[in-house]
Order: C-alpha cells, then structure tokens, then sequence
C-alpha cells in the first residue's frame, strides 16, 4: 500500500467584491446581522454578463494546483470534481475541465455532496492513490451559487451565505506512510434532505430563464431551515473530528491547524470551544468570502498554504458538514 500525499495546492475567486453593504441596497438586509450571525463581511460574485462559469472557475483553479505542486497536466491520471452548482444537468462539470485542462481521455467523475464534496473527493482520491491504480489525482471544488440564489428580501436568509469560487488540490502517491492522508471518515444521513436543498435544476441554463419568465414558483431558489442546519452541523462537525483523532490515537491538543468547511464562523467558533483550539489553530476565511460550498475547504487550503501555515509534519484537521446531511473528516500529516 501506498500513501497519498497533497502535493499542490491552488484557488480562483472571482474579481467582483460583493460588500454586506451592497447587499443592503437590493434586499432588507445589514451589515450587523450578516456579521453577528455568519461571520461574513464580503464575498464573491460573478459579475453579470461574464462568462465565467462553475467549470472555469474550476479549471483555473487547477491550473494553479498543477503548478504548484511542480506537475504538468500530462502528470494528472484522474479528476475527481465536487460541486452542487453544476453547469449543466448532465454531463458533469468534471468533463468539461478535463476538456478546458486538454487533458484528453483520462477518467472524470463527478461529486454531488454540497459542503462535504471536497472532504468526500478527498477520501475517494486517497483509496484510489493507496491502492496503486493512479498516482496523480486532481481534486476540484468550484461553485457559482450567485446564478441561483434569490436576491431580493425574499431570499435574504440564503442570498447572503454563499459566495463563488474554486479551490484545487494535487494528490498523489507517496512512499513515506508517516506522512499524508492518515484518515478520512464519510457519513450521511438522508432523512435530513429536505432541510437543505435545490429541487429544480440547473443553475446554467434552465434557472436564469425562469427567474426572466418571473414565475411564482421559487423551488429552483435553495432553501435552507437555517436553525435545523446549525443544530446539527455543530454536533457532527464534532463528531467528525473527534473520530479521525481517535482513529489516529491523537488528541485535540495534536491539532496544528484545523481547516473546517467555512460554513459560518459561528459554527466554526463553536467547534473551536469544544476542542479548546487557539485562533492559531483554526483557519477562517468565510469573511472574505462567504460560504463556497465545494469550494471552501480547498480554498482555505491554498490561502493556507500561502500564508506558510502548514509546515513539513503539522497535523491538520479537515472536517466539513453540510446538506444531505453529509459530514466527515479527513487527517493528514503535512
Ligand atoms: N438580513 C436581515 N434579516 C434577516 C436576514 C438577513 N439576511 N435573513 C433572515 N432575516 C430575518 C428573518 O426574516 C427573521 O425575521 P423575523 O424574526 O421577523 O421572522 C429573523 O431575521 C431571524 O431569522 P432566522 O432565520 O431565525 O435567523 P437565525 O438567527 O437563525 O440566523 C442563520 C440565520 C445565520 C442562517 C442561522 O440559522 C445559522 O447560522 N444557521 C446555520 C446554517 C448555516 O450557516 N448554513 C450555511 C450553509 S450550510 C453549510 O454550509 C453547512
């Protein structure tokens, strides 16, 4: 058995700042009450008209992992691609970054678990590195919620939580097994669907359409029972965390850097208590950027990297949460 290593790292965010301010001008909203209750201060958003999409915002985020972990893109033997944001109903955005990447018949695949996409890919990643079938994988998290969200008063409760952008990572196959991915743990729990959700797709190209024809119905806007998700995310974030410790024998106190799923920093904040983790120990950037569902975790992941925060042999934590309900958590000896 091999173990998998994180060899690059990367992210795009779109250029377009959107300020709670801004907000404030075209729905009954303020910069208190997004900041006393999500952290948030600014996110982005793809400018109206732009063609910038979720599997370009992806591809370049890749670019920059591939970059970054010294690889070429003829290295890369596999793409797993998370998102709940797809550009089309069908064929999956994975594809179509494999074809922007020209990188021509590797395999691609595609995962729909909302937050916890990219600690799923991750996982998926890992066993296919551990068993020796592929060597270099390109994980990607890109979404564009800003095309679906309803921004009026209406949808105000969603509207402000969710930012665009992508985060990349390279994983690959390494011979040293006390480095790298030391766990990931996956869980769901289907009977908590409808608590989070979209019923109508897709964002692309059948929403914008209805959103024009003005029609009542509002099923293709996402609806979240806000409190229901808070309830239950801070319990499984801990849960998540307390098992990938325990499978490592390790303790909160071994945390050098706890990357979570950037949910809301009042989640993250309540996690953080529980394990007694200091500031230093946990990365947040949902201020900058508001929730990027697939995205956040990669995202914060390179803006880490950047910022010299994961070190040869640091431990780091990743934990996400979000609708389905999935969870889950990945350990990883930098
Ligand atoms: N601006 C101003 N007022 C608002 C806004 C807004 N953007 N949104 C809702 N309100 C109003 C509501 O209409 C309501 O008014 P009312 O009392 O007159 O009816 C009031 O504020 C309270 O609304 P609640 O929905 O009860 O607000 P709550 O305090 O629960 O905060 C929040 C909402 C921030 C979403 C909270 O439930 C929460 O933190 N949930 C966790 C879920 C989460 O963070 N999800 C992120 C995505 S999922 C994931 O990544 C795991």
């Amino acid at each position: 058995m091999y173990s998998t290593k994180i060899k690059g790292v990367g992210h795009f965010v779109p250029d377009n700042v959107v300020t709670n301010d801004d907000l404030s001008k075209i729905m009954d909203t303020s910069d208190e009450w997004i900041q006393e209750r999500t952290g948030i201060q600014e996110r982005r958003w793809i400018e109206d008209g732009s063609d910038e999409n979720t599997a370009s915002m992806g591809a370049k985020a890749a670019r920059k992992a591939i970059e970054n972990a010294g690889l070429t893109k003829d290295d890369i033997d596999f793409i797993i691609f998370a998102t709940l944001s797809p550009d089309y109903f069908f064929p999956g955005s994975g594809v179509l970054i494999q074809d922007m990447l020209d990188m021509p018949t590797i395999g691609a695949v595609d995962i729909r678990n909302q937050c916890s996409g990219l600690v799923y890919s991750i996982s998926i990643a890992d066993q296919f590195i551990k068993t020796g079938m592929y060597k270099n994988i390109l994980v990607i998290g890109s979404e564009y919620h800003s095309g679906a969200l309803d921004k009026t008063t209406r949808g105000r409760g969603l509207a402000v939580l969710f930012g665009d952008g992508a985060g990349a990572l390279v994983l690959s196959r390494s011979e040293d097994p006390s480095k790298g991915i030391l766990s990931t743990h996956l869980h769901s729990q289907g009977e908590h669907a409808e608590v989070l959700t979209v019923k109508t797709p897709s964002i692309r190209h059948w929403v914008p359409a209805i959103i024009a024809a003005g029609e009542e119905d509002t099923s293709y806007h996402p609806f979240m029972d806000g409190q229901k998700v808070f309830k239950h995310a801070i319990v499984r974030f801990s849960e998540a965390i307390d098992e990938g410790l325990e499978a490592n024998k390790l303790t909160a106190e071994d945390i050098d850097l706890f990357i979570p799923h950037q949910a809301n920093l009042r989640i993250t904040q309540f996690v953080q208590r529980r394990f007694k983790l200091s500031d230093d120990q946990v990365f947040s950037n949902i201020q900058k950027y508001g929730n990027t569902t697939a995205a956040s975790i990669a995202i914060a992941m390179s803006e880490a990297n950047e910022q010299g925060k994961m070190k040869d042999g640091d431990l780091v934590v990743l934990a996400a949460f979000g609708s389905g309900f999935t969870w889950g958590s990945v350990v990883i000896r930098w």
